[in-house]
């Protein structure tokens, strides 16, 4: 059935009507308890959504969505281990990857026989490189990691590595190189002792163009610099899930981590992906972080929908794409440490959700995942948010902060919160065209003042969500990409499509494999298009 035309679809569309001319303000000022109606907490971790364009009943009319999408019954189908990935036929099972023991998900299909002694692989790995007792083809201690990935095998693993620096390891370097652009790789190696640098492969399906071509490339430079082929077996590692792929690459056995068919590679930074995080932040921290995630799992699976913060989560983004009209979704990260989260979160929410065809095969008939965009908030503040101000567009936004500072420095996390509360409430209640006279006539009168007013104005009623972490550890950590996780789950089971394929990134590669050959060969440029057949010429002028 088309979810469109359930009866719970059509009751929100009609509350929607008529709320349509309650803006925030009236909203706050009619409820006075609406911020502990709209507000929910876990653990470490307070979300408040008090300021969505949402009366009191709102929520309870969009939790109606969750019954005629079954979701109770779609989340027990991926926790069961059912193969819930039905274009690739796979099951979705990357909650395993982070609990802590006993057989899951069932006896009769048991998958912790393989992730808990690869848990052990990695923390045996990690101690030996961050106690300097792993050693380099020459007899020196590993100093620097180089993860090679891209995508799942390099967004996840490296915005927690740049988030929980402050309890890095103080004397190992962990970098990480995903492009293809050799101004990536080239300018790091210049920095890097072959002697003492170990890369790690990182590659679902160790076929990826761009980390086989950085993986190439790092090889030929440790060989050459190392004199010796044999150099490449105390000098790489690979996560991956076809390990055979590995050895033939020439990374011993021992040095290969697997992940599995039921981990989406957007899903897999707490399997052997995660290892270059495990390195940085060491196995028992890495435990922490697996240990907030199961919480997180747990909270989704036990708690009731309307205090079920991935659930209200998601209702929330359903609202304001599909009845509100927004087509995005920023991500503002008051927290230098967060730098890398809006960029993770592009890819875990329009990777999954960014579909038009039903699990079904149908053309769907509504929107789906708006465009997740975002850049640390305060940044944002002296560049773009003057459009979020008086653009005159829909753009919700998450708000996202930690209370205590990661790297303190007097009078910095105040002002920086300050900053950050400040602007979701200038965003909400904005300013009228009266307060703005009033504040005006103090320095100006007449004509001055009409000219200048309608540029103070603040329409305001610009909805977002406010996630105050306790504090940047491990744990929070954990549970917030748990958190976004089930997110975007709950959103693919109301939107009625697969969330963990992703055949729209198919047609690139297939279409560059077409090209690539063409740059050594002109001839083969004349099957392709005429624009790709001009820039081509144009390249190869350029680059004879
Ligand atoms: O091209 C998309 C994609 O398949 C992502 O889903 C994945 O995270 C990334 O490429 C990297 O894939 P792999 O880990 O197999 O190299």
């Amino acid at each position: 059935m088309n979810i469109t035309s359930s009866a719970a679809w059509q009751a929100i569309e009609t509350h929607r009507q008529s709320l349509s001319s309650a803006p925030l303000r009236q909203l706050f000022a009619d409820d006075p308890d609406r911020v502990a109606a709209l507000s929910l907490s876990f653990e470490g971790i307070l979300f408040d959504f008090s300021k969505q364009r949402m009366a009191s009943n709102t929520l309870p009319l969009l939790l109606a969505l969750t019954g005629e999408a079954r979701l109770a019954e779609a989340t027990t189908r991926m926790f069961s281990g059912e193969k819930i990935n039905v274009s690739e036929d796979r099951a979705v099972l990357h909650t395993a990857l982070r609990r802590s023991g006993a057989p899951f998900p069932s006896a009769a299909f048991d998958v912790m026989g393989e992730v808990l002694p690869t848990r052990q692989r990695m923390a045996d790995f990690a101690d030996r490189i961050r106690s300097g007792q792993a050693l380099g083809f020459t007899g020196q201690a590993i100093r620097n990691v180089v993860n090679i990935g891209i995508g799942g095998s390099d967004l996840g693993p490296k915005m927690l590595g740049y988030a929980l620096r402050s309890i890095a390891h103080p004397a190992l370097g962990v970098h990480y190189v995903s492009n293809l652009d050799g101004a990536q790789l080239a300018p790091l190696l210049q920095t890097l002792d072959p002697r003492t640098t170990l890369f790690l492969v990182a590659s679902k399906t160790f076929t990826t163009q761009e980390t086989m071509l950085n993986a190439q490339t790092a090889r030929d430079w440790l060989v050459a610099n190392l004199g010796d082929a044999a150099a490449v077996a105390q000098h790489f590692a690979a996560l991956t899930a076809k390990p055979e792929r590995a050895v033939a690459f020439g990374i011993r056995q021992e040095s290969v981590f697997p992940l599995w068919d039921w981990v989406g590679g957007r899903f897999s930074l707490w399997s052997a992906v995660g290892l270059a995080l495990m390195i940085a932040i060491g196995p028992q921290a890495f435990g922490e972080l697996l240990a907030g995630a199961e919480r997180m799992d747990e909270h989704f699976r036990n708690t009731p929908f309307e205090r079920n913060l991935p659930v209200v989560m998601a209702l929330i983004g359903i609202w304001n794409t599909n009845f509100l009209g927004a087509t995005t979704n920023a991500v503002l990260p008051y927290n230098e440490s967060l730098k890398y989260f809006p960029s993770f979160l592009q890819q875990l929410e329009m990777e999954s959700n960014g579909k038009s065809v039903g699990i079904d095969g149908k053309s769907l008939t509504y929107a789906t995942n708006p465009i997740v965009w975002g850049e640390l908030g305060n940044n944002g503040q002296h560049a773009f948010f003057q459009l979020l101000h008086q653009g005159g567009r829909l753009v919700p936004c998450d708000f996202i902060a930690a209370v205590r500072s990661d790297f303190p420095l007097p009078g910095h996390q105040e002002a920086l919160l300050a900053n950050c509360f400040a602007q979701s409430a200038a965003l909400a209640f904005g300013k009228t065209a009266d307060e703005a006279r009033r504040e005006l006539g103090r320095s100006l009168s007449g004509a001055a003042l009409e000219e200048l007013l309608p540029h103070k104005v603040f329409v305001g009623n610009q909805p977002s969500s406010t996630l105050l972490l306790s504090q940047l550890d491990p744990q929070t950590l954990g549970a917030l990409v748990a958190l976004y996780e089930h997110k975007v789950f709950v959103q693919g089971v109301i939107w009625g499509l697969n969330s963990f394929d992703q055949w729209g990134v198919e047609l690139g590669k297939a279409v560059a494999s077409s090209i690539l050959p063409a740059f050594a060969d002109a001839s083969l440029a004349e099957a392709l298009d005429a624009s790709t057949r001009g820039l081509l010429a144009y390249s190869r002028q350029h680059l004879a």
